[in-house]
């Protein structure tokens, strides 16, 4: 099967050109102008943009959590990401009690094998940190293909100075990339004592619990660790403008400090936990929601570079039964997450791009090119001859609210809910093969079942 995408503005991380892009079996075989190659497909790209697939490397498919499963598994989570204009996953499992690293590899791919419909990998999540899975790391790194490691500071499962230390310095050593959710748990823990004391248990108070310098005192409790080790370490998700501060300040130094952020950190804010009926669960997320002048400051760390990478964080629970339900009368009991696989390329383009906040080529860094040489994704991340075929073409024109009742995710809301995107994906291709399409009034999956495949990702070869 070839396709000839004709016409289209080819955006890459350093420039854009109209051109004509060449696809041949799964991969991008030329991209010039005006090719004249004979394809089994033409697309005439005139007015859309051609932008490389965008990465999501934090999700949570088919993940026990808080005493429940995250909503989505391989199929319905990956369908949705592909509608969204997302071609490749890097997912999160945590190791279970006593589980070697190999074994969260290959219990999370017989989940995914069969059933996701775009490329996928994992992060495993060190939880049970034994010295042989300390001594295993280099394995993981070398041999399994997954040479990044989630760690956590905060929840049940946090590991402790000690350990994040010795992981930093074996993963540096072998060429892997520890990533860290940073909060300072016993603050959390101080201000869910006297809330619960004074009775401030609505959803409001998740935020107020995890204020921002709970982020920010573990970023710079981290950044020295990396000193300590000299390691490099990348943190998930960051939300707060002091956190990211923190992250400035330790990469003027030198120190090798990455960061991400969300979309929801970068559109919405903490009024939302104030939605009437508990609506304020939807947003029940660690680290929580902030203020504006955090937003505004994210969207600046994206411009500077500060931060390199956006990613989703995607870990739905339904609103009815599970967010509602398990936290009725304490948001300590609401399950942390929320969804965002499928609207991560729209909400960029819209709140970035569209009102000027975010140049084009920078938006396919941090959603693609930059996340491929992160996290050692070395056929993505690019619309180039030699790479793999995962390509969105992109009408800028396009108009859609997103409402629930035309995405893809298995939950029964989006914190979303209403907002006008302005551009979305026209086609979709992973590895050459056409899996979604926008149809009347929304994007439709038309690819094949199980077509996503294990990919083995390099070891960090700088950034
Ligand atoms: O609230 C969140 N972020 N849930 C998913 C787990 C995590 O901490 O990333
Ligand atoms: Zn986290
Ligand atoms: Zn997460």
């Amino acid at each position: 099967m070839s396709v000839l995408i004709k016409g289209g503005l080819v955006v890459t991380a350093t420039g854009s050109t109209t051109a004509d892009v060449y696809v041949e079996g799964e991969k991008v075989k030329a991209v010039g102008r005006e090719l004249q190659y004979r394809a089994d497909e033409v697309v005439d790209a005139k007015g859309m943009y051609v932008l490389p697939g965008a990465i999501d490397p934090h999700t949570h498919l088919s993940m026990p959590f808080m005493g429940t499963y995250s909503e989505d598994d391989f199929e319905t989570g990956t369908i949705a990401a592909a509608c969204g204009g997302t071609t490749s996953i890097v997912d999160f499992e945590l190791q279970q009690k006593g589980e070697s690293l190999q074994g969260v590899v290959e219990r999370k791919k017989a989940l995914a094998g069969g059933k996701a419909v775009i490329d996928f990998s994992f992060h495993p999540g060190v939880v049970d940190p034994t010295p042989a899975v300390i001594e295993e790391v280099k394995k993981a790194i070398q041999d399994y293909g997954t040479p990044s490691f989630k760690i956590f500071m905060v929840y049940d499962f946090r590991v402790d100075d000690g350990i994040m230390l010795k992981l930093l310095a074996e993963t540096k050593k072998h060429g892997g990339l520890v990533q860290v959710h940073a909060e300072n748990f016993y603050v959390i823990q101080y201000l869910n004592e006297l809330f619960a004391k004074e009775g401030k248990l609505a959803p409001i108070y998740h935020a107020k619990s995890r204020p921002n310098l709970a982020e920010e005192e573990a970023i710079g409790r981290a950044v020295k660790m990396v000193e300590l080790t000299g390691s490099r370490l990348y943190i998930v998700h960051l939300s707060s403008r002091e956190g990211l501060q923190k992250v400035k300040e330790a990469r003027d130094r030198g120190v090798e400090i990455y960061a991400e952020t969300c979309p929801q950190y970068l559109v919405l804010d903490e009024e939302r936990y104030n939605e009437p009926g508990w609506g304020g669960a939807k947003y029940v997320m660690s680290p929580p929601l902030r203020t504006r002048e955090s937003l505004e400051a994210l969207w600046g760390g994206l411009r500077g570079g500060d931060l390199q990478v956006v990613a989703t964080d995607h870990c739905p629970f339904k609103f009815k039964g599970k967010k509602d339900m398990f936290g009725k009368e304490d948001y300590k009991k609401i399950p942390n997450g929320a969804p965002g696989i499928e609207t991560m390329l729209m909400l960029l383009h819209t709140e970035g791009v569209a009102r000027g906040r975010l140049r084009l080529e920078r938006m396919v860094d941090v959603l693609s090119t930059g996340t491929a040489r992160m996290f050692g994704l070395k056929d993505k991340g690019a619309v180039a001859a030699g790479k793999d075929a995962d390509i969105v073409v992109f009408n800028p024109k396009q108009k859609f609210t997103i409402t629930q009742g035309k995405l893809h995710m298995n939950v029964d809301y989006t914190p979303y809910e209403g907002m006008e995107m302005t551009g979305m994906p026209q086609l979709v291709y992973s590895r050459g093969k056409k899996v979604a399409e926008w149809s009347v009034d929304r994007v439709k999956f038309v690819g094949p079942s199980g077509w996503g495949k294990f990919v083995r990702r390099e070891p960090f070869a700088g950034f």
